[in-house]
Formats: structure tokens, sequence, C-alpha cells
């Protein structure tokens, strides 16, 4: 059944109040439920948000023989001995992170058959340096029928030095994995360094894996045998990229708005922008205060770059912040190149906006926008809608919140309990 969001904007005014709190990543929860493979006991996850992605990867890997156990935010994952490593192809293009068995599966069970994975229409997204890494440590892969057909030989990889041409945060994660059940010693070089990715390492290293270098981009990884949790918890971290949605959200709407339940550490970068353009905010242990501004915010150029720099989910919601500064503000979206495709529906809204090319924009503020019907083009551009409604004047309608669903829990719940009007409807 598709659903939709219908807002009634606040046409600018700042009402907001109370405190939101922020819900598990769902970019660390993937993770580590896709790791539960290299276990050879059940992995316990807390802190896992209740979002369609989670039950997508739990149907996906159940499909392969897991046993998935989920009650509220608590997910246990115990993956088979034996398993037949065909991707079911339904399910794996129902989301980008299936992508991330790759490693996990290679190494465990030696081979994987999956076909090209899905997720959000966000450019062209290809698994290139996925194939190159596994070659690198000994895979042949072979392609048929819109299938990858990826295989070690004699059921194991080995380990390599491999340079990723991009700090890709899904090789790194895979190729990390599947590492630690590879022979010999894996480095791999220009890693991403996102706060997933580093608390998935902290965790494999806690149940017998042999990663150095977390947190920096060199990883070395000595390849051993298949972990084992012993009853260790995984906690998934908060989410940033909510954590930055709402703090954009609370200085554009905001009275006086806590965002509670987050780690202020991961999203310097953001609040670094948000500083320079004259939002006021509190920074405490695990929550931020975000209050009413005084004087009109001022226009900050953004340019999107890997962890620890402005992370590109975050691009959207800043575009949507910039429309309501006072001055020019460029928008370089750096990593993915159909990512500014939304801002010709914040231009029908009422935005100034010029595009340069896929990748830039300029963003000439402040606009008022006007509520009109939306449709969820991927996760974070919907979120970025649901902000833009919040702020327009008159009633927005978001179609198609099923994208918005798959990342984010409940959201119009914790929305209305700050005080924005927002329904959820059947279409
Ligand atoms: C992850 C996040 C996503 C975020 C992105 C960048 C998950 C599930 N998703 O996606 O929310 O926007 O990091 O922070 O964690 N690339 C190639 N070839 C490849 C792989 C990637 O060219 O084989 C390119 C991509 O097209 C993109 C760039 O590398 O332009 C970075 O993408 P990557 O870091 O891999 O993103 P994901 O892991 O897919």
């Amino acid at each position: 059944m598709k659903e939709s969001f219908v807002i009634n904007g606040l046409g600018g005014q700042h009402t907001l109040n109370g405190d939101i709190p922020v819900r598990g990543a769902k970019n660390d929860a993937l993770k580590i439920m896709a790791a539960s493979f290299l276990f050879k006991d059940t992995v316990a996850i807390t802190n896992v948000p209740d979002i369609d992605d989670i039950g997508a990867l739990s149907a996906l890997m159940q499909s392969l023989g897991a046993r998935v156990a989920r009650a509220e935010r608590r997910v246990e994952v115990s993956a088979p001995t034996e398993t037949d490593t065909t991707l079911d192809r339904v399910m794996t293009k129902k989301f980008r992170a299936s992508v991330v068995l790759m490693g996990p599966v290679l190494a465990r069970y030696g081979k994987i058959s999956l076909p090209h994975p899905g997720g959000c229409v966000i450019g062209a997204r290809p698994i290139d340096l996925f194939l190159r890494a596994f070659q690198k440590m000994g895979a042949t892969y072979s392609i048929d029928d819109e299938y990858y057909h990826i295989e070690t030989k004699g059921g194991k990889l080995h380990g390599a030095d491999i340079f990723l041409d991009i700090a890709s945060v899904g090789v790194t994660e895979t190729v990390m994995m599947a590492a630690t059940l590879a022979e010999g010693t894996t480095i791999i070089r220009n890693a991403a360094m996102e706060p997933e990715i580093q608390n998935l390492a902290t965790y494999l290293v806690a149940c017998g894996s042999r990663v150095e270098g977390v947190g920096t981009p060199t990883l070395t990884i000595h390849g051993g045998d298949v972990l084992e949790s012993k009853g260790l918890e995984y906690k998934v971290i908060p989410d940033r990229i909510e954590t930055g949605s709402f703090l954009v959200l609370a200085a554009l709407a905001g009275d006086e708005v806590r965002v509670t339940d987050c780690d202020p550490s991961h999203v310097r970068a953001l609040l670094s922008l948000l500083e320079q353009a004259g939002v006021q905010f509190e920074v405490g242990e695990d929550a931020i205060t975000v209050r009413k501004p005084a004087v009109p915010y001022k226009a900050v150029n953004v340019k999107t770059h890997e962890y620890p720099g402005f992370a590109t989910d975050l691009q959207a919601p800043m575009t949507i912040f910039l429309t309501q500064a006072d001055g020019e503000s460029l928008v370089f979206e750096t990593m993915f190149e159909g990512r500014l495709n939304y801002t010709q529906d914040l231009i029908k809204m009422g935005a100034d906006i010029t595009m340069f090319d896929p990748h830039r924009v300029m963003v000439r503020g402040p606009k008022l926008l006007t509520g009109r019907e939306l449709d969820g083009p991927d996760l974070r551009a919907g979120f970025a809608y649901i902000i833009a409604g919040i702020i327009a004047k008159k009633r927005s309608v978001i179609y198609n919140v099923s994208h918005i669903d798959r990342g984010y829990e409940k959201m119009e719940e914790r929305l209305r309990a700050i005080g924005v009007d927002i329904t959820r409807v059947a279409e």
C-alpha cells in the first residue's frame, strides 16, 4: 500500500519545541548484520532502528539460511554453517547495502552470486571497486543474465595490498570483513573512515579479528578463523544523518528543540557550517539544543566530502537550510551526480536555485517556500522534502514515502511530538 505524508507548513515561523530522539544508524546496523556471517555463534545487536531496510536485509539473510530474531530494537543473527550462496534478485534489488554481503559470504562460504544491487537512484553506483578488490584477493568472477558470480580458489580468499581509487564506505567495510577470514594479511589504503566503519571494526577486533589502523585511512587486517561473539553485544551508534537533519529542522523552525540520544562528535562538519551561518546551539555530551535565531542566517558554501568532511547524506537538508539564509551559497556535491535533482522541486516551491552542472548549484536566499505536492525521490532527499514542507507556507503532500520508511523510524510520530502538523495517509 502506498502512503503519503501531509504537512501543514509553518510559513517560516519558529514554533517547534521539545526533545526529539535520534535512533540507531541504519548504515551501522545493516553492516553488522551482514558481518554476522563471519561468526560461528549468535551476534546480538542493540539500538537497531525499526526501519524497512532492516526487515529487507533480515529476509535476504534468512533466504541464505541465517536465523534472524528481531524484537523491539534488538536483533540476533546466527549464520548457517553451509548455504546456497545465490542472492535472490528481488530482495537484493530493494537496497544498496545488500552489496556488503559480498565480503562475508565470499570469505566464509567461498562463493557468491548476486544481481546488481538496488537502493536509491543517486547516480550510477557501480560495483567495480568491489570486484577489483576481490580479484586482488584471488577471486574470479563472471557475469551472466545480470548476475555476478564470484568465486574463490579452493574456498579461500588470500590477503592483498589494495588501494581504493575512491574511499568507498561499502568497499572498505566488505573488504575488511572478507579479509578477516582470508589467508594472510590485507592492507586497505585510502580506506573510508566513517564512524559506522570504526564501530564495526572495533567490534570485530573485540571478537577476535586482527584489524589495525581503525579510524585511519590505512587498515591492516591479519586473516584468521571464524569469529566468536561469546555473547558480546553490538551497540549501533546514533544515526548522524538523522541527527544532522533534525538540527537543520530545529534551526529553521525551532523555538527551542533538543536533539537527544546523539553523538555530537559525528556531526562536527555540519555544526561548523551552522555556526558560521549564525545558528545558535549548545552542545552537550549526547544532545544538542538549538534556539531560535536572533538575526537572519548567513549564506555558507557546502562541499560534500568523505568523513570527517561534510556528509553527502546531509547535503539535501543543508540545501533547504540555505534557501533560508541571506546571500548566495554554492553547494558542491562531489560524490553522486544525481544527488541535486531534487532542487528542481525546491525551485517549484519558490526557492531561487541555479544548477551549473549535475554536481553544483547556487542557492540565493532567503525565500519563503510554498507547499506543494512532491514525490519522495530517495531516502535523504525525501527527508529534506519533509523539512521543506514544514518551513513552507500552506500544505505539502509527499507521495510514496516508502523510501523514507526504508531509513527513518516512524518519522511522523517523532515530528508530531515537537509540534509538526504531519499525518500519514493512504494514497
Ligand atoms: C554509503 C552509504 C550512503 C552514503 C555513501 C557515501 C550505506 C548503506 N550507504 O553508500 O548513505 O551516501 O556511503 O557516504 O552505508 N563507487 C564506485 N564503484 C564502486 C563503489 C562505489 O565508483 O564499486 C562510487 C560511488 O558511485 C560513489 C562513491 O564511490 O560515487 C562513494 O560511494 P560509497 O562510499 O561506496 O557509498 P555506499 O557505500 O554505496
